[in-house]
This record gives structure tokens, C-alpha cells and sequence, in this order.
């Protein structure tokens, strides 16, 4: 393979999406959308997260230290892009009223229509220039029933709960399928 060198860039390197659930100071939930998540190992897994710049789940993070990190599905996709195209506080966002249920072990909103969601305590806040990492411990994992069928392979639920990736500014399905440019599936919703 001949290559070309560039500018840091993640394009071509798909990312699994979630919708970040936190409690403003006034007890409200707020959803933003994240793909700079991954894991760590440290005795036990657990997760990093990157946040850059100012936002409100930023704000509610550091007030809190806690959140939730919900997978985003090809169902969940028109919601979640307006979640990532909109500051948390604004009408459009305050509007949107996704099915809610609370975490069973943190105070931490939780979306009804995910599938797979994760408790996550800070454990560690890296300050950055204009971005911060945090080290999260895992303090519950909710997942689907339907997830623990073991009549079905992995292969199978995965197609069944569809997850959506994201690159090249652009959303996809999990077998590849264009999903739609970032700002573009939230046209869908009811006005
Ligand atoms: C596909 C996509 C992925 C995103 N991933 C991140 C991310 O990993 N980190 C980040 O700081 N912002 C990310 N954003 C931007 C936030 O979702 C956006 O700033 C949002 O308005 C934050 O919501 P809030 O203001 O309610 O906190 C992403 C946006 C999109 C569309």
C-alpha cells in the first residue's frame, strides 16, 4: 500500500456513538452526544471519556461526577443528532422528551430505547488546554434482556439492536449502510 501523509484526522476510523445523560443543577436531564469514549484497564475496566471545550454536560459532569453513557441505535440516530447539534438549554433540545427511566445504582438519567447503557462515576479529571479527559470507573452495566438470549449469536443481536458508527463527519449502520451527514437525521423528527 502507498500512503499519504496529513494532518490529524480520525476519518476512516469509525467510532461507536453515546448519548451522555446528566442532571443540570435544577434537576433536569440533559442528553449531549459523544464518540471520544473508550476503555481503560486499571484492576477493573473501566471507561475514558473526552470532552473539549465548554458544554453543558461538561458543567453537569464536574458538578455531579457522574453520568450516563448510553449506546446509540439506528432508532435512537434523529434524536441523537440533534443531542450533538445542539447546546444543552436551547429550546430545541429542552423540546425533545425521549423516554426516561433513572439509573438503578447512580443518580444519573438513563434513556428507556437503549440497549446497552453504562453507569459511569469520575474517578480522575485530566484538565487540558480546552478539552479534559475523565477516567470513569463502571459502577453498573444495563443491557436489553433480549441481549442475554443465548439461543442467538452475537452476530444476531448485534443486526438486531443496530448500532450506529460515525466518521468522515458521516453517520453509519453497523454493516456499513450511509446513515446520513451529521446535522441530517434530526430533520426527521416531528417539527
Ligand atoms: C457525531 C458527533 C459526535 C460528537 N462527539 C463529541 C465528543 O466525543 N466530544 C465532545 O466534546 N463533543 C462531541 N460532540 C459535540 C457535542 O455533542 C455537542 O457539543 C453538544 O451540543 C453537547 O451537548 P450539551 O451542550 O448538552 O452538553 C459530537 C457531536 C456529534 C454530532
Amino acid at each position: 500500500m502507498s500512503k499519504i501523509s496529513l494532518s490529524p484526522t480520525n476519518d476512516f476510523c469509525p467510532q461507536s456513538l453515546f448519548l451522555y445523560g446528566t442532571y443540570d443543577d435544577e434537576g433536569k436531564a440533559n442528553f449531549g452526544l459523544f464518540c471520544w469514549f473508550s476503555y481503560v484497564w486499571d484492576s477493573e475496566l473501566g471507561v475514558m471519556a473526552c470532552i473539549g471545550g465548554s458544554k453543558l454536560t461538561k458543567a453537569n459532569i464536574h458538578r455531579t461526577k457522574v453520568f450516563s453513557a448510553n449506546l446509540v441505535t439506528e432508532a435512537l440516530l434523529p434524536l441523537a443528532d440533534l443531542m450533538g447539534n445542539t447546546r444543552g438549554g436551547s429550546p430545541e433540545k429542552a423540546a425533545a422528551a425521549p423516554r426516561l427511566e433513572a439509573g438503578r445504582v447512580l443518580p444519573v438519567p438513563v434513556l428507556t430505547d437503549s440497549p446497552v447503557v453504562f453507569e459511569l462515576e469520575v474517578k480522575q479529571f485530566i484538565p487540558l488546554h480546552d478539552g479534559e479527559v475523565m477516567l470513569c470507573a463502571i459502577r453498573n452495566v444495563l443491557q436489553d434482556e433480549t441481549l442475554a438470549d443465548e439461543a442467538k449469536t452475537s452476530t444476531e443481536k448485534l443486526a438486531e439492536i443496530a448500532p450506529v458508527q460515525t466518521t468522515c463527519s458521516r453517520y453509519f449502520s453497523w454493516n456499513g449502510r450511509d446513515l446520513g451527514e451529521w446535522g441530517e437525521p434530526r430533520k426527521k423528527l416531528a417539527r
